[in-house]
C-alpha cells in the first residue's frame, strides 16, 4: 500500500524551499524530482535496525550490497555487471561531473540533446567545457532524435563527450535499442565518449523496456553509466549511487581520479537501504508505478476534457509529465499565470536548454491524487 506523505516542515526542498526559487512561499509544489510517498517498509526496518546497532564506526560496503545490484539489473534489465565494474558516487549528478573531468579536457565540447535534465548543462559550464545543443524534434509531442543535427554538431564542434539521458528527463522518453544503437555508432564513428545516466531506467510505463546503454554498446565504446536506487524507490538522502565502468582503461582513470578526492566508499546508511530496496522493494516500485501511471491518465483525461489545447508527452518513463500550454499562453505569460495566478509550482520548460519555443511545464506525477486534482482543478478554474 502507497502512503502518501505530509513532507511539508521537514526541511525538503520540493515544500519548505520554494521561497529560494520561486520567490514566494505557499505554492502547490510539483517541481523537484522525488516522491511525496512513504518509502517500503524494508527499508526503513533495515535502516532501523542499523541505527540499533549503536555503533557507527568506518564501515565498508558489503558484498551483499553489490550481489543485490547486480542481481537487480539482471533480472530487470537483462544486464550482467561484474562487480570489478562498479564504483561508488554519491550522486548520478556529481557521477557525471566527475566522468566529464575524466573523459575530456577543459575547453572541449559537451553534446547534450535538448531539452534535458538542466544539472547537464550546468556541468559542461562548471567544468570549464563547451557545451553543443542538439535539438530533440517534438513529433506529435513524442520527442525523437535529430541523428543528422546530432552528428553534423559532433563534427562542426569536435564533441568529445555525449551525456545522454536515458530515460530522458524532462520529455519522458524511453530510447529503444535501434535509437540507442544509431547514438552509440555515431559516436563510436566521431571517437565521442558516452555517459549515460540512467537513474530513471525503473520508471517505466506502458510497453516502453528501457534498454541499458552497455547493452547496446559495442565492444570496446566509451561508456560511463551511472545509475541508483535513489529515484526508484525514493531514498535520494542516502546519497548513494553507482558507477559502471566495463573499459579497465577508464576504470583506472576513475580509481585515479578519485583517489585525488579520496573518494571510493558511501555511507553504511546509504548501502543498507539501497540492498533492502533492491532485495524487497519490488512489489513497492510495481504499486507506486500504477499510482503514477493513474495520476498520468487522470491529468491526460482531465487535459483532453477541460484544456485541450494542452499538448502532454506520452509517459514512456520518469515520474515527470511534459506539456505544452502553448496554445492558451506564451512563454511569457507562463510562470505568471502558474505561480501568481494558480499558486503552482514547476520547473519550467525554459531551464532546460536549448532552443526554448513552446509554453512547458514539467510536472511531478509523484505525488497523491488530490494533489494533482488540486493542481488541475486550478488551472481550469482559472480563465486566461
Ligand atoms: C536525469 C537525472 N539525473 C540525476 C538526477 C539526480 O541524481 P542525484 O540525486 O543522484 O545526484 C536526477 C534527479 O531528478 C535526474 O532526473
Amino acid at each position: 500500500m502507497i502512503e502518501y506523505t505530509e513532507r511539508k516542515g521537514t526541511g525538503c526542498i520540493k515544500w519548505d524551499a520554494l521561497e529560494e526559487t520561486f520567490g514566494t512561499d505557499g505554492l502547490l509544489p510539483l517541481w523537484v524530482a522525488d516522491m511525496d510517498f512513504r518509502v517500503d517498509r524494508h527499508i526503513t526496518d533495515a535502516v532501523e535496525g542499523y541505527l540499533k546497532r549503536g555503533v557507527f564506526g568506518y564501515e565498508g560496503a558489503p558484498d551483499s550490497y553489490y550481489d543485490a545490484f547486480i542481481e537487480w539489473e539482471k533480472a530487470e534489465h537483462g544486464l550482467s555487471i561484474d562487480r570489478e565494474w562498479i564504483r561508488y558516487s554519491p550522486g548520478v549528478v556529481s557521477g557525471f561531473n566527475f566522468a566529464l573531468q575524466i573523459l575530456s579536457e577543459p575547453g572541449d565540447a559537451v553534446i547534450v540533446t535538448t531539452p534535458v535534465y538542466y544539472p547537464f548543462l550546468r556541468a559542461a559550464e562548471n567544468n570549464g567545457r563547451r557545451l553543443i545543443c542538439s535539438e530533440l524534434m517534438n513529433r506529435g509531442s513524442r520527442y525523437y532524435v535529430d541523428f543528422e543535427d546530432f552528428e553534423q554538431k559532433i563534427i562542426s564542434s569536435d564533441a568529445r563527450v555525449f551525456i545522454l539521458c536515458s530515460p530522458h528527463n524532462p520529455v519522458s522518453r524511453v530510447w529503444s535499442a535501434e535509437e540507442l544503437t544509431e547514438l552509440l555508432a555515431i559516436c563510436r564513428k566521431h571517437r565521442v565518449a558516452v555517459i549515460a545516466d540512467e537513474i530513471h531506467h525503473d520508471l517505466t510505463f506502458g510497453n516502453a523496456v528501457h534498454v541499458p546503454t552497455l547493452s547496446a554498446a559495442a565492444e570496446g565504446d566509451r561508456v560511463i553509466m551511472l545509475t541508483a536506487a535513489s529515484k526508484t524507490f525514493n531514498i535520494a538522502a542516502f546519497k548513494n549511487s553507482f558507477v559502471i565502468i566495463k573499459d579497465p582503461e577508464i576504470r583506472e582513470e576513475w580509481d585515479r581520479f578519485t583517489a585525488g578526492l579520496s573518494l571510493s566508499s558511501g555511507d553504511p546508511v546509504g548501502y543498507i537501504a539501497t540492498e533492502a530496496a533492491y532485495r524487497y522493494g519490488k512489489e513497492w516500485l510495481s504499486e507506486v508505478r500504477d499510482v503514477i501511471y493513474g495520476n498520468y491518465t487522470y491529468l491526460r483525461d482531465c487535459f483532453a476534457e477541460h484544456l485541450p489545447g494542452v499538448r502532454l508527452t506520452p509517459l514512456e518513463g520518469t515520474y515527470l509529465a511534459w506539456a505544452d500550454f502553448s496554445a492558451y499562453l506564451k512563454p511569457e505569460e507562463l510562470q505568471p499565470f502558474m505561480q501568481d495566478r494558480c499558486r503552482l509550482a514547476f520547473d519550467y520548460g525554459s531551464w532546460f536548454g536549448g532552443d526554448r519555443s513552446g509554453s512547458f511545464i514539467r510536472i511531478n506525477l509523484a505525488t497523491s491524487r488530490e494533489n494533482i486534482e488540486d493542481m488541475a482543478g486550478r488551472m481550469i478554474r482559472e480563465p486566461d
